[in-house]
């Protein structure tokens, strides 16, 4: 039997190089997905205040930024859009000249090794801020699947390499594959938002994306934070229906949720470190109560740990610049 004093676990923690030895987790650069948001306009760069250091950037823009992002091996970009106006049903969603539409097309011709991911929802451009097609008060999730269906391939179009629905209707990532099979995008991934919960960690986005519902919450279709064998069975549907990579979200406060699913399936499995985890961290390295360096790194090593391949996060350009 080998016990102390023989054995001492603090032998393997003397100096750096042994530490990094036995390391069991390596976060990398190319593991991280760098989020952007889109506006109608030109020439903007304007920092989102409940997000600082992120910015909209306008269709002209944006190019610069995602270059930057990929000269630092990030490998990937997940572009939000907000649109000139919004209505009952969305339609700047999947509109061809939508502003999501324009900046993949702009990205596209200017970085084209990039991957661009979309995201497929509506909620940024009804006029009632839910995800969805509202009928008597209600998110209607039937009807809902058409527009999103619609959106996805509008995306594809304008030639994103990666659709990514967060909406949680039911059905959408089997009827948003049959949409992409059937006119041509047998190619494009979806990447499906399995496990989102209804977390009050989506506030700062709310603003960022001028997102926030009218009327109501989003606990209808969202899932309820308690449940973790239900986000199994969501993850499980989607993968059924043809997603090719799987997401939790938030990824901090349910890390259990990530190394369940990584327990149980063998898909790549992502992980969205969510608006309000960045802005908590921001906010108290601002007011000096924590190292900004040292805690994001910290909490991005704990995802991976946990056991996400992908970690989207408003980190990502930072965290590139330490990891190197
Ligand atoms: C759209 C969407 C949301 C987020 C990503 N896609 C907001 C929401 O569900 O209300 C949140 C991302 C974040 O907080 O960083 N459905």
């Amino acid at each position: 039997m080998s016990e102390f004093p023989k054995l001492r676990l603090r032998r393997l923690r003397r100096n750096d190089a042994l530490r990094r030895m036995v390391e069991e987790t390596t976060l990398a650069v190319k593991n991280l997905i760098y989020p952007l948001f889109v506006v109608p306009g030109k020439g903007i760069k304007k920092e989102i205040g409940s997000m600082p250091g992120n910015f909209h950037w306008s269709v002209d823009t944006l190019p610069k930024e995602a270059e930057s992002a990929a000269r630092l091996g990030i490998p990937a970009v997940l572009v939000f859009g907000l649109p000139g106006s919004k209505d009952e049903t969305g339609s700047g969603a999947y509109s061809k000249d939508g502003t999501v539409q324009k900046a993949v097309r702009a990205l596209k011709s200017a970085v084209p090794e990039l991957v661009v991911i979309t995201d497929v929802c509506l909620c940024d451009y009804t006029s009632h801020g839910h995800c969805g097609v509202v009928k008597k008060g209600c998110v209607d999730n039937d009807a809902t699947l058409e527009l999103l269906a619609k959106t996805a391939l509008s995306q594809a179009e304008a030639g994103a390499d990666i659709v990514a629905p967060s909406d949680m209707m039911d059905g959408r990532v089997k009827v948003i594959r049959e949409h992409l099979d059937g006119n041509g995008f047998q190619d494009i991934s979806i990447l499906s938002y399995a496990a989102k919960y209804a977390s009050c960690f989506y506030g700062p986005f709310r603003e960022a994306a001028g997102s926030t519902p009218k009327f109501g919450d989003r606990r209808s279709y969202q899932m309820s934070p308690p449940n973790a064998r239900e986000a199994l069975r969501e993850i499980e549907l989607d993968i059924q229906e043809g997603a090719d990579i799987v997401m939790v979200k938030p990824a901090l406060a349910y890390l259990d949720i990530i190394r369940r699913a990584r327990d149980a399936f063998n898909h790549p499995l992502a992980a969205y470190n969510v608006s309000g985890e960045y802005s908590m961290v921001k906010a108290a390295a601002q007011k000096g109560w924590i190292d900004e360096k040292m805690a994001v790194l910290e909490v991005l090593t704990a995802i991976k740990r946990a056991g996400a391949d992908i970690i989207i996060t408003y980190h990502a350009k930072e965290a590139a610049t330490w990891l190197k």
